[in-house]
C-alpha cells in the first residue's frame, strides 16, 4: 500500500463511475477515493470520502492529510468555482482548467466572444443584457432563433425558437421570470443551425492533445429525438458522422485554434476540451464547448481507451506535463452505452424505487453498468433510485451493431419501475 499512488475523483456520476473504471484497468494499482462518490464506485473498491466538506479548500485539506497525488474532478460546477486554482495553491495536482479557463464552459458570452475573435466557426450571435435590445433585435431578424443564457443553467439554459412569438416567450421568461436566475442575466442570440452533433474530447496539457475517439449523444428524451432536451440518453463512439478527414478538418479550424487561443487569452486550457459540434453543410460548427468529460459520452469512450490514466491526467495536470508522451491503445470496436432514466424526467422524477438486476448485467462480459442516480437503503442491501438519470449501460463489439445489441441485453436484465430509456441509442450511426 505505501508505494501506490493515490488518486481522487470528484464527483458521483456515470461519467465518474466510468472514469474510475478506466483507472482500474490501467496496470498501475491505485489507491482510489471519490468526494461524494456513489455505490457502484464503492463497490468497485473506491474508498468515498466521509467527511463533511463545505467547500474546495475542505476537500484540499482532506487530499492533503490522505497524501493525494492526483485529483481528477468530473463535473463542471467545482471547475467553474476554482477547485483547480484552490488545489494547485496548496501544491495538489489536479486534472482540470482553471477558473479562468473553466469559462470556456461557464460563459457562453466568453467562448462565442473567444470564437469569433479568433475565426473560429460558429452559429452568428449577439449578446445582450437588456431585454429591450433583445427584443428589437429578434425582431428585426425575423427568422428562426436560439436563445441561451450565458451562465451554467444544467444543461437547460437553450431555448429553441422557431417563430418570434416564441423567441419573445423566451425572452420574457428569461428577462422577467428569471428562468435561469442569474445565469439568464446575459443572453445569447444566435442562428438556429442545422445538422447531426458529434462530441469532440481533446485532453490536453494546454499545448499538446490527445483526441479520443469522436461520440455522438442523444440528448432528447424519446426515440427519433422527440420531446425535450435531457442530459443525454446515451451516447455510442466512434460515430461514422465524422470520418478521418472531417475530424482532420475539426483539428486543424477549431481544436488547436481553440487552444492556442486561450493560451493568447492568458487562460491556457489544460484539461479535457469537448467541443459540441453540429455538422452543417457549411462544414463543422461549434455549438459549444465544455470544460469536461460529457456524461454519458464518458460512459461510450472510456472502454474503448486503454492507457495508464494515472500518467496521463498527470502529463495534462502538470506544469511542464506532455500528452504526446502517453501511449494510447484506442481499440478498433464501438461501444454504446444506454441511459435508464426515473419515471418523469427530465421533469420531475420520481424516486426511491428498487433496482434489481445490475449484477447479472454486469456479469456479462462485455458489458458494463455505471452507477449515477442510485443510492443504498440503510442495511446497504439494497440499491434505490435517487436521481433522473439512474445509470448507463455501456457494451463494446466489433459492430456499432453487435455493441448495441449487446448492451441492449444488459438493459433488459435490469428493472425498477418506470424505468424509462430510449430504444434507438447508436441506430444514427448504423
Ligand atoms: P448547448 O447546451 O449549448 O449544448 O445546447 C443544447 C442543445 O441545443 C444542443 O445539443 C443542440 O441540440 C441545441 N442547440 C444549441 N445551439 C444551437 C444552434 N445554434 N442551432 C441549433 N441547435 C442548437
Ligand atoms: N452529454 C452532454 C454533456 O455532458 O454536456
Amino acid at each position: 500500500m505505501d508505494f501506490m499512488d493515490s488518486v481522487l475523483i470528484v464527483g458521483g456520476g456515470g461519467r465518474e463511475h466510468a472514469l474510475l473504471k478506466a483507472f482500474l484497468r490501467s496496470d498501475r494499482p491505485l489507491c482510489l477515493y471519490a468526494y461524494p462518490g456513489n455505490p457502484g464506485m464503492e463497490r468497485d473498491g473506491c474508498m468515498l470520502v466521509n467527511q463533511p466538506i463545505s467547500s474546495w479548500d475542505d476537500l484540499a485539506d482532506w487530499a492533503k492529510e490522505n497524501e493525494i497525488n492526483l485529483t481528477v474532478v468530473g463535473p463542471e460546477a467545482p471547475l467553474a468555482e476554482g477547485i483547480v486554482d484552490t488545489f494547485k495553491k496548496r501544491g495538489l495536482l489536479a486534472f482540470g482548467p482553471s477558473k479562468a479557463a473553466a469559462q470556456i464552459e461557464s460563459s457562453k458570452a466568453f467562448s462565442k466572444k473567444l470564437m469569433k475573435k479568433y475565426g473560429i466557426p460558429t452559429a452568428d450571435f449577439q449578446v445582450f443584457t437588456s431585454k429591450a435590445a433583445a427584443l428589437a433585435y429578434v425582431e428585426e431578424k425575423n427568422t428562426p432563433v436560439v436563445v441561451k443564457a450565458s451562465g451554467l443553467a444544467a444543461g437547460k439554459g437553450v431555448i429553441m425558437c422557431d417563430t418570434l412569438k416564441e423567441a419573445k416567450t423566451a425572452l420574457a421568461d428569461i428577462f422577467d421570470k428569471k428562468i435561469f436566475g442569474e445565469a439568464g442575466d446575459t443572453v445569447i442570440i444566435e442562428e438556429k443551425m442545422v445538422g447531426e452533433e458529434a462530441s469532440v474530447f481533446a485532453i490536453t496539457d494546454g499545448k499538446s492533445y490527445k483526441i479520443l475517439p469522436v461520440a455522438q449523444d442523444h440528448k432528447r428524451i424519446g426515440d427519433g429525438d422527440t420531446g425535450p432536451n435531457t442530459g443525454g440518453m446515451g451516447a455510442y463512439a466512434p460515430t461514422p458522422a465524422v470520418s478521418a478527414k472531417m475530424l482532420a478538418k475539426i483539428e486543424k479550424e477549431i481544436i488547436i485554434p481553440t487552444l492556442a487561443a486561450m493560451e493568447k487569452e492568458k487562460a491556457k486550457f489544460k484539461g479535457v476540451l469537448f467541443v459540441g459540434l453540429m455538422l452543417t453543410k457549411d462544414g463543422p460548427k461549434v455549438i459549444e464547448y465544455n470544460c469536461r468529460f460529457g456524461d454519458p459520452e464518458t460512459q461510450a469512450i472510456m472502454p474503448l481507451v486503454q492507457c495508464d490514466w494515472y500518467k496521463a491526467f498527470r502529463e495534462c495536470a502538470s506544469i511542464r506535463g506532455n500528452v504526446a508522451s502517453v501511449k494510447w491503445d484506442i481499440d478498433p470496436g464501438y461501444c454504446a452505452s444506454v441511459v435508464m432514466a426515473s419515471k418523469g424526467y427530465p421533469g420531475k422524477f420520481a424516486k426511491n424505487k428498487v433496482i434489481t438486476g445490475i449484477d447479472s448485467a454486469d456479469e456479462k462480459t462485455a458489458v458494463d453498468v455505471y452507477y449515477a442516480g442510485i443510492s443504498e437503503d440503510k442495511k446497504k442491501e439494497k440499491l434505490l433510485t435517487s436521481g433522473g438519470r439512474v445509470l448507463a449501460v455501456s457494451a463494446k463489439g466489433g459492430t456499432l451493431a453487435e455493441a448495441i445489441a449487446l448492451a441492449y441485453g444488459g438493459v433488459a436484465e435490469i428493472e425498477f419501475e418506470g424505468a424509462q430509456f430510449r430504444r434507438d441509442i447508436g441506430a444514427k450511426g448504423l
